[in-house]
C-alpha cells in the first residue's frame, strides 16, 4: 500500500491539493486562487476551464514539493464548493457558459415562483431544501433558458451538468473527450433535484425546473470501494490513481472533524459559514429554517444525514473590508484593528450581500451597518464584522437546538477564519459555549482524503480516524448571560433593518 492519500479541495475562491499520511498529518500542499467574475450586481461566476487548469497545477506542484509520484498515492479524494453549476458538452468537454456560483442571485425569480404554487413545499419535503437561489436546480434552468443552443443540446443528451466535483472527475478520468460523469450523494443533495429518501433524481422535481434527466450525473456513494474511475496516465498525476472519495466541502469537514456520531456538530468558517449537525440515519426535517442534507454515505452502508445552517457571507465580509472598503490590507489585520476597541461601540454590520440564508432565507435582504455615531472608528467596523460572523452562527445554532433538541456542549470549528483568535473568543462569548479547534485546521481536504482512503483500506475503519483528531486550542465564554442577551438583541434588531430591501 502506498504511504499517502491525496485530496483536491475545489473551493469558492481557490483550489488546493493536499497530501496526507496515515496519521492524518499534512505532508504537502499547494493552492491557487481563481478569478471571481461578477458581470453585474448579484451575479458571481467562475471559469470552469481555469478551475480545471488550476486543479491540474496544484496537484503537480503538491506532489513535486515532496518528490512524490502517482506510485506514492493510494487514492485521490475530491471535495468541492457545492451547488456551483457547470454545463458542458460531452463530446468536446467545452463548457457552454461560466460556472454559476452558489452565491449568485440571478435566479431570484425562478426561486420565488416556486413558493407561489405549492412546488416549494414538494421541494422542502422531498429534497429537504427551501426554494432559494443558492441551490443548483434554478441555475441549470437559467442556463437552459438563457444560453443559446443548450436546451437542444440537453434534449439530445449532449449538454451535461455537474457541480465542480463532477467537472473535475470528468477531466481527471477522460480528458476533454469524455470521462466518467458522476457525482456523490452529498453534492446531489444540494440541487433541489434529488429525493433524500431514494437518493435518486426525482422526476417530479426535475419537471419543476424543466431539466432533461439525461443531463444529470450518476449519483454514487461518498466513499466508493469500486472507484468512480482512475486518473489518466497523461493527466496531472501522470499515472493511474483510483478516485474513491467525493464529498461536498461542508460534509467533508464533518468527516475531517470525525463528527461521525449523531449529535456531533462542527462550524466551518470559510467564504461563508456552515454549521452541520450529524443526525445519524434519521432524516430530521427542519421547522426553523435549516436544511436537511446528506452528510455522507460510505460504500454500501445506509446514508447518514445532517441538519445544516448555511450562512452566505462571513469570511467574505472580511475580504470586503480589505478589497472594497480598504480599511485593512490583509485578513489578519481585521483582528488587530478590532482589538483597538473594547466592544462594538453600538455598531452592528449585517453582511446580507446575497440576501440572507439560514435561518431567514430572505433573498430580498441587503447588507446594513447600523448604530453609527461620530464616536465610531474603523476599529468598531472591524469588530462588528467579526461579531457578524459569530452572531450569524448563533442564529443557526439556536435554530438547530430548536429542531433537534440537542444543546451544543462544545462547538468544533475549522476553516480559514479560525486563525483569528479574537473572532473565536467572540464566538464563545456570543454562544455561551466552548469553542474547540483541531490541530489539523484543513478538515475539508482531510475529510475527502479520509473518504478516499477508507474505500481502499488505507484506513481500516472510522476508529482509526478518530484517533487522529487532536485539539489545538479551546476558547471559553467570558461574557455574562446579561451581556450575551443584550448583544444578541441588538443583532436581531439590525437583521430586521436588512429585510424588504429589494422588491
Ligand atoms: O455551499 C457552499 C459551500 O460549499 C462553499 O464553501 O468553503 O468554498 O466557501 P467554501
Amino acid at each position: 500500500m502506498p504511504d499517502y492519500v491525496a485530496a483536491v479541495d475545489q473551493g469558492t475562491t481557490s483550489t488546493r491539493c493536499m497530501i496526507f499520511d496515515h496519521g492524518g498529518n499534512e505532508v504537502a500542499r499547494h493552492q491557487l486562487e481563481h478569478e471571481q467574475v461578477m458581470p453585474q450586481a448579484g451575479w458571481v461566476e467562475h471559469n470552469p476551464v481555469e478551475i480545471w487548469e488550476r486543479t491540474s497545477s496544484v496537484i503537480q506542484t503538491a506532489l513535486g514539493r515532496k518528490g512524490l509520484t502517482d506510485k506514492d498515492i493510494a487514492a485521490l479524494g475530491i471535495t468541492n464548493q457545492r451547488e456551483t453549476t457547470v454545463v458542458w458538452n460531452k463530446h468536446t468537454g467545452r463548457p457552454y457558459y461560466n460556472a454559476i456560483v452558489w452565491q449568485d442571485t440571478r435566479t431570484d425569480r425562478i426561486a420565488s415562483a416556486l413558493d407561489k404554487d405549492g412546488r416549494g413545499d414538494v421541494i422542502r419535503r422531498k429534497a429537504g431544501l427551501p426554494p432559494a437561489t443558492y441551490f443548483a436546480g434554478g441555475k441549470i434552468q437559467w442556463i437552459l433558458e438563457n444560453v443559446d443552443g443548450v436546451r437542444e443540446a440537453a434534449e439530445k443528451g449532449e449538454a451535461i451538468f455537474g457541480t465542480t466535483d463532477s467537472w473535475l472527475v470528468w477531466n481527471l478520468t477522460g480528458g476533454p473527450n469524455g470521462g466518467v460523469h458522476i457525482t456523490d450523494v452529498t453534492n446531489a443533495s444540494r440541487t433541489m433535484l434529488m429525493d433524500l429518501e431514494t437518493l435518486d433524481w426525482d422526476d417530479e422535481l426535475l419537471s419543476f425546473f424543466d431539466i432533461p434527466r439525461q443531463m444529470l450525473p450518476e449519483i454514487r456513494p461518498s466513499s466508493e470501494p469500486q472507484a468512480y474511475g482512475t486518473t489518466l496516465a497523461n493527466g496531472p498525476l501522470k499515472g493511474e490513481v483510483p478516485i474513491t472519495g467525493i464529498l461536498g466541502d461542508q460534509q467533508a469537514a464533518m468527516v475531517g472533524q470525525v463528527c461521525l456520531d449523531a449529535g456531533e456538530a462542527k462550524n466551518t468558517y470559510g467564504t461563508g459559514n456552515f454549521l452541520l449537525l450529524n443526525t445519524g440515519q434519521e432524516l430530521v426535517r427542519s421547522e426553523n429554517g435549516l436544511l436537511t442534507t446528506v452528510c455522507y454515505q460510505f460504500g454500501d452502508q445506509p446514508p447518514t444525514y445532517a441538519l445544516e445552517g448555511s450562512i452566505a457571507v462571513t469570511g467574505s465580509a472580511v475580504q470586503w473590508l480589505r478589497d472594497q472598503l480598504r480599511v485593512i490590507s490583509n485578513a489578519a489585520q481585521s483582528e488587530t484593528l478590532a482589538k483597538e476597541v473594547d466592544d462594538n461601540g453600538g455598531v452592528y454590520f449585517v453582511p446580507a450581500f446575497s440576501g440572507l440564508f439560514a435561518p431567514y432565507w430572505r433573498s430580498d435582504a441587503r447588507g446594513v451597518i447600523v448604530g453609527l455615531s461620530r464616536f465610531n472608528t474603523s476599529g468598531h467596523i472591524a469588530r462588528a464584522t467579526l461579531e457578524s460572523i459569530c452572531y450569524q452562527s448563533r442564529d443557526v445554532a439556536d435554530a438547530m437546538e430548536k429542531d433537534s433538541g440537542v444543546r451544543l456542549e462544545v462547538l468544533k470549528v475549522d476553516g480559514g477564519v479560525t486563525v483569528n483568535e479574537l473572532c473565536m473568543q467572540i464566538q464563545a462569548d456570543v454562544l455561551g459555549v466552548e469553542v474547540s479547534r483541531p490541530v489539523v485546521a484543513e478538515t475539508t481536504a482531510l475529510g475527502a482524503a479520509y473518504a478516499a482512503g477508507l474505500a481502499v483500506g488505507f484506513w481500516k475503519d472510522t476508529d482509526e480516524l478518530r484517533q487522529n483528531w487532536n485539539e489545538s486550542k479551546r476558547w471559553k465564554p467570558a461574557w455574562s448571560e446579561e451581556q450575551r442577551e443584550a448583544g444578541y438583541a441588538g443583532w436581531r434588531k439590525a437583521v430586521d433593518r436588512t429585510l424588504d430591501w429589494v422588491d
